[in-house]
């Protein structure tokens, strides 16, 4: 079976109140939707992408939902100060949760991530439903996550009966996570949205950020993410002799050593936003059959940089813990 990709939100509305899976464009990635509510539907979903049932799974509603009825609001005035300033958006909030959202949903963790997501056909879809949406990534575990609808029938085209259109993803990153769970904020996944932005809102910098390098003790956990089928090394320079084989990822400028049609050149005007929203699509368009190896370079450790150089450690571990 060929999974249609069409834009008619009455049929992905009903696809989903039949409990079954489709994907969702939202503006961070594309995301495996299914019910939260009902764990059967939400099985599909681990199903479907092969996806370990140890990794919790982020609660998409609409802007009119009330959230109370699922979750416990914890630094109440922090959230109000984000939900103003950046909701909908690429921000994903972890608060207590409560009855009604099923233990498989958040992996058995007292606690829910929840989001509301900014492009306007998932929010015109989760108006339609009396339920909101659990959805991880549409990408098989481990691989890069589906910035484009065509992206999404590559790897689970055949196993949803339904993909929704939105165009390519204008952030191309998924969202950064802030736990409000716990008596300290943290920052549990740089994405989306800013460090900085999300800093500056808040009025105090957040002292626990979580990323791939604070936590090298725990290879196993980097080395599943973001693979791209083809290992990554960091650095500026290929091994000697190593050129005609190399695919190179650039921020800006191309390398004076490299044939300029195996690099990929993220932002020519070497603006940050523009490199995320271009940086998974890239990543995937390297051809394994002539690519031993793409060479990326660390971007600037600020903004949406941090973030791009998180995904890019992940995908470099994943190499050395293969080699
Ligand atoms: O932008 C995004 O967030 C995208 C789009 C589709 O919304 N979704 C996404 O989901 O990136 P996913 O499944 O690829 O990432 C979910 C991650 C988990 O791997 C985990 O790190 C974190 O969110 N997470 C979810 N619930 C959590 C919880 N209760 N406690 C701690 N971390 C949690
Ligand atoms: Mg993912």
């Amino acid at each position: 079976m060929k999974t249609p990709i069409g834009t008619d939100l009455a049929l992905a509305a009903e696809w989903l109140r039949q409990g079954e899976t489709v994907a969702i464009p939202t503006e961070t990635v594309y995301g495996l939707a299914a019910n939260a509510l009902s764990a059967r539907a939400v099985a599909r979903i681990f199903a479907v992408k092969n996806r370990p049932h140890f990794d919790p799974l982020i609660v998409h509603f609409s802007m009119e939902a009330r959230i109370e009825e699922y979750l416990v609001l914890r630094h109440a005035a922090s959230f109000e100060r984000l939900y103003e300033r950046f909701c909908p958006g690429p921000l994903s909030f972890i608060f207590p949760k409560k009855a009604r959202i099923p233990d498989l949903v958040s992996a058995g963790h007292p606690s829910v991530a929840i989001r509301f997501p900014a492009h306007p056909l998932a929010q015109a879809l989760l108006a339609q439903l009396d339920f909101p949406l659990a959805a991880p990534s549409a990408n098989l575990f481990g691989r890069v996550s589906p910035t484009t609808a065509a992206h999404v029938a590559e790897q689970l085209g055949g196993k949803i009966p339904y993909i929704l259109d939105g165009g390519p993803c204008s952030v191309g990153l998924e969202s950064t996570i802030i736990d409000l769970s716990g008596p300290e904020l943290a920052v549990l996944r740089l994405g989306g949205l800013a460090l900085e932005e999300l800093e500056e809102a808040l009025g105090q910098s957040i002292g626990r950020v979580q990323t791939s390098s604070s936590r090298p003790q725990a290879p196993g956990m980097l080395s599943a993410h973001y693979s791209p089928g083809i290992p990554v090394l960091l650095g500026e320079s290929p091994p000697p002799g190593k050129e005609k084989d190399c695919g190179a990822l650039r921020f800006c400028k191309p390398l004076a050593s490299l044939d300029p049609a195996r690099q990929r050149i993220l932002s020519p005007s070497g603006d940050l936003q523009e490199a995320a929203q271009h940086f998974f699509e890239a990543l995937r368009s390297f051809d394994p059959r002539d690519t031993a190896f793409i060479l990326a370079e660390r971007f600037p450790d600020h903004g949406l940089g941090r973030a791009i150089n998180d995904r890019l450690l992940r995908a470099s571990v994943s190499r050395e813990s293969q080699d």
